[in-house]
């Protein structure tokens, strides 16, 4: 109480979960996974929860809870190692020997105790159970395996084709460029803001001419407005997630007042599918799936906001953690539907089993070292997790870039299984010619040097199609 009177962060809750388990530590424990996590590699002492959160503070390394939920760890001892995966989606809690070094626990706020095992001669073998259970990505389309350029904004279509111009003039190899945000009207989902964009299908194909794939975001929410066809369908065939008195609940995110996609319906996912599908018809490559946490600016969402559960409704309390699988199956069905091309889909929320639907990214990190040191660790941790494809953004997203740091960055994203710089509205432009000649110079070296890469990176891909094996 005392710490906390000064403003420190502490948890006054009482640790009186409903479910836990503890087990003997023997001492020589090392442990890995735990999907999207700050901090070292090895967890342990560390402890951490499973609450999907969109935290924009500077994520270091003792956040407990960041975008992805992943109750999965590897424990390698010296006489063996095995792998624990707490099926649970509720909230769920770890403490790997912080308490008291010789044990460590597992809890949860509801739900069952369901927990598989895995064992192996090492820890490949292990991995290799788990994403059986879990599932594993699926090869994606070469050219993802490219350097991105993004930015929050690319906010018209002379900015998009400016941007392509630079790179292809300074010979910068680059395979996508993103939509961020602002490409819609007044950031309602499936619009386009025809001023900015008078003529989308033409940009997209005009820069796929000069070899540029344009990925768009795609956020859950969907604004409350009469007479916009998305909300309108969605009000009246009960499409969105319900209060506990059976009416449409609303929170805000960038477009105001909105309505959040119920996808634990299957009408819901369908829908939202064939939505997308159009996009991918106006000719975009790929989609990013952001803000589905589901974040909300109004305060949180309550526990007790209805889902349908595919008809056994249950509460956000069980399905917080899901929102972002559900949203992944939506948008992979939907791209089967409307395509024969390997998807390219990113996510920033997800629970375990994600790799199915979905690669992803590390979120809103900052511009700062301890940053880029720390997404080491965290894309390694991804990929004992059965995540492997998964990228920090490159040069720090929050916080202003200089040019030694985007260099640096870039000598180290040139290694990430997904490359993309990207950076936050407010900051610093940090494309590579944005700090002179030299930070440009090493930046297209880099770069350069990812390309005759790829075919090295092509077959790590194609393995952990197969086996579940990470790329780093
Ligand atoms: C949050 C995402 O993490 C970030 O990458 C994006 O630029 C902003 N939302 C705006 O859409």
């Amino acid at each position: 109480i005392l710490a906390a009177q000064e403003g420190h962060e502490v948890s006054l809750v009482d640790k009186n979960h409903k479910i836990e388990i503890l087990k003997a530590m023997q001492g020589d424990e090392c442990f890995y996974g735990f999907g999207d996590k700050t901090g070292s590699l090895n967890k342990r002492g560390c402890e951490y929860e499973m609450w999907n959160t969109n935290n924009p503070a500077p994520q270091m390394e003792n956040v407990k809870s960041l975008y992805k939920s992943v109750p999965f760890f590897i424990t390698l001892r010296e006489d063996c190692v095995f792998g624990l995966f707490f099926d649970n989606h509720y909230k769920t809690y770890f403490d790997m020997g912080k308490e008291n070094a010789s044990y460590y626990y597992i809890g949860a706020d509801d739900g069952n105790l369901d927990y598989y095992m895995f064992f192996g001669e090492n820890m490949s073998q292990v991995l290799e159970g788990y994403c059986s259970l879990t599932g594993t990505h699926e090869l994606p389309p070469l050219w993802a395996l490219g350097y991105h350029q993004s930015r929050w904004s690319y906010e018209s279509e002379s900015r998009m084709r400016e941007t392509a111009a630079r790179l292809r003039m300074l010979g910068i190899p680059c395979d996508a460029l993103y939509l961020d945000i602002d490409f819609m009207e007044r950031f309602k989902v499936f619009t386009w803001d025809r001023e900015k964009f008078p003529q989308p299908e033409k940009m997209i194909a005009d820069l796929k001419k000069q070899g540029f794939k344009t990925v768009a975001i795609l956020d859950p929410a969907v604004k409350k407005e009469e007479g916009y066809p998305v909300y309108e369908e969605g009000a009246e065939n009960g499409y969105f997630l319900k209060d506990k008195n059976g009416e449409i609940y609303y929170n805000k995110v960038w477009a105001g007042v909105s309505a959040y996609p119920d996808f634990s319906k299957k009408s819901v996912r369908d829908w939202w599918g064939d939505r997308e599908g159009e996009m991918l018809d106006q000719g975009l490559e790929g989609i990013l799936m952001d803000m589905n946490e589901p974040s909300t600016f109004d305060g949180l969402m309550p526990l007790d906001v209805v889902f349908d559960n595919d008809g056994s409704p249950t509460s956000h309390k069980e399905m917080h953690n899901l929102y972002g699988n559900l949203m992944g199956k939506a948008v992979r069905e939907g791209w089967s539907r409307a395509s024969t091309k390997r998807p390219f889909i990113v996510t920033r929320a997800c629970f375990a089993g994600m790799q199915k639907y979905s690669m992803s990214w590390t979120g809103d990190n900052h511009s700062i070292w301890v940053m880029l040191r720390e997404s080491v660790a965290q894309i390694c941790s991804m990929g004992l997790s059965g995540m492997g494809f998964t990228g920090a953004d490159v040069g720090g997203y929050g916080s202003d870039c200089s040019g030694e740091l985007l260099a640096r960055w870039t000598q180290l994203g040139a290694f990430y299984p997904y490359f993309r710089n990207h950076s936050s509205r407010p900051t610093r432009h940090q494309e590579p010619w944005r700090f002179g000649d030299e930070t440009l110079r090493i930046c297209r070296e880099y770069i350069r040097l990812r390309y005759r890469l790829i075919p090295y990176y092509y077959d790590l891909f194609w393995q952990m199609a197969q086996t579940g094996l990470p790329v780093v």
